[in-house]
């Protein structure tokens, strides 16, 4: 194990804590807030934002997109040059949050900011940024990475940055109130799966992390099985637990996958799938296909976290228990919907990876654009 680990993110949680951005964002500073499609609006978060910046000076921009497009951000990046804005404040999920990273970064970069998502451009400054989180999934409330989409092209790629992890993250399990049942399921699926791409390698005897992350899917498994969105402590639960999967500390010094994302990514590119949806299209049977590598860990898991009996099957059944999970939020484990023709699609998506870079990846990098186009053949239906 050898690893640095720091999370400088300061995290206000609970009931009420909105209020703090007034002491959380520098006096005198020229704010701009940047949200979505106006959620905000209707469940009372904006109003909030609006009382807390009584003694701030500051403007807006909203309209961010899920899966945000570089197109739209670009806009907010000429508001921030313009203006001299020097904080950012993100309301939102983790659109929001990603896209505000990037216009932290892009507006102190003179090139086109799309460099930073080529790796063109290494960030090297980024204004400062607070986010007042309103979906519990991706983590990117307090962790550097952002994730960006140019709809011109259906790239949608990231970047990671210390420099753009926010100053503080506000989350008050309140706002999750107005949360359709599709978002509240698609965060447990997100935050599920972000755990497993940092679990589920291979044995490392990383005691911490692998009996964090073991904690972390358990309590995700308990609370799709208890859903109940009206009760103040399912709230607040899948709220700390979607931010801890994902804040660095289960993936320090341990093997990492992100495979499922890398190709999920591709499947809301180009089919606009929901990005925890495009997860679960992916994950079993990239299970399956890299069960020779992973067959180990998911045994584990299969004891640890589902508490099955040791079997020739184990590591088969902790996809099936999985897949289960998965189903009983209604979230498919197949792509049904990408056009007519399934080759047609797996060959799309498998030029999308290989223009992407995309050529071996996996804790092993066994998962060739060969190994893929397996996998797609058993997600895509
Ligand atoms: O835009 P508004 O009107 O706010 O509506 C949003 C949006 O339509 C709505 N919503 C959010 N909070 C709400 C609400 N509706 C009612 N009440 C509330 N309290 O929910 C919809 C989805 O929001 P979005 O931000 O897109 O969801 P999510 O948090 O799942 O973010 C997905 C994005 O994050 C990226 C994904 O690729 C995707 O682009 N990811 C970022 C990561 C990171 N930075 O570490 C890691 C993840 O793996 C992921 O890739
Ligand atoms: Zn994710």
């Amino acid at each position: 194990m050898k690893f640095s680990f720091l999370n400088p993110t300061k995290i206000e949680f609970g009931q009420g804590q909105i209020a703090s951005i007034k002491n959380n964002i520098p006096k005198g500073s020229k704010v701009l807030v940047i949200y979505g499609g106006g959620s905000i609006k209707k469940n009372g978060v904006y109003d909030q934002v609006v009382a807390a910046l009584a003694e701030h000076t500051w403007q807006e921009f909203s309209g961010v997109e899920p899966n945000p497009i570089v197109e739209t951000l670009d806009k907010a990046v000429a508001i921030v040059k313009q203006h001299a804005i020097d904080f950012i404040l993100a309301v939102g999920g983790g659109s929001v949050i990603d896209g505000a990273k990037y216009v932290a970064a892009a507006a102190l970069y003179n090139g086109d900011g799309w460099d930073i998502l080529l790796g063109k451009h290494q960030v090297n400054q980024a204004i400062a940024l607070g986010a007042i989180l309103t979906i519990p999934a991706t983590g990117s409330e307090s962790n550097g990475a952002s994730v960006v989409t140019k709809a011109a092209t259906q790239d949608k790629l990231a970047f990671i940055s210390p420099l753009v992890f926010p100053k503080f993250a506000v989350m008050d399990p309140d706002v999750m109130k107005t949360l359709p049942q599709r978002q509240l399921a698609n965060g447990i699926v997100d935050a599920f799966v972000h755990t497993c791409e940092q679990y589920l390698t291979f044995p490392a005897d990383a005691m911490v992390q692998d009996g964090y992350a073991e904690s972390l899917l358990k309590i995700l498994a308990e609370l799709a099985k208890n859903f109940n969105k009206q009760d103040d402590t399912w709230r607040a639960n899948l709220m700390w637990t979607a931010n801890q999967a994902l804040n660095g500390l289960i993936g320090a010094g341990v093997a990492q996958d992100w495979a499922t994302h890398m190709i999920g990514h591709e499947l809301t590119a180009m089919y606009g799938v929901d990005h925890a949806r495009s997860l679960a299209i992916v994950q079993p049977s990239l299970l399956r296909n890299q069960m020779g590598h992973k067959k180990a860990k998911l045994e584990q898991m299969g004891r640890h976290v589902f508490a099955l009996p040791q079997s020739d099957a184990l590591a088969e059944q902790t996809i099936q228990t999985i897949e289960a999970l998965y189903h009983s939020l209604d979230v498919a484990t197949q792509l049904t919907d990408y056009g007519n023709d399934k080759n047609i699609a797996i060959e799309a998506i498998i030029a999308q990876l290989a223009k992407h870079g995309m050529l071996k990846m996996g804790e092993h990098k066994a998962i060739t654009l060969e190994k893929a186009k397996e996998i797609l053949e058993a997600a895509v239906a």
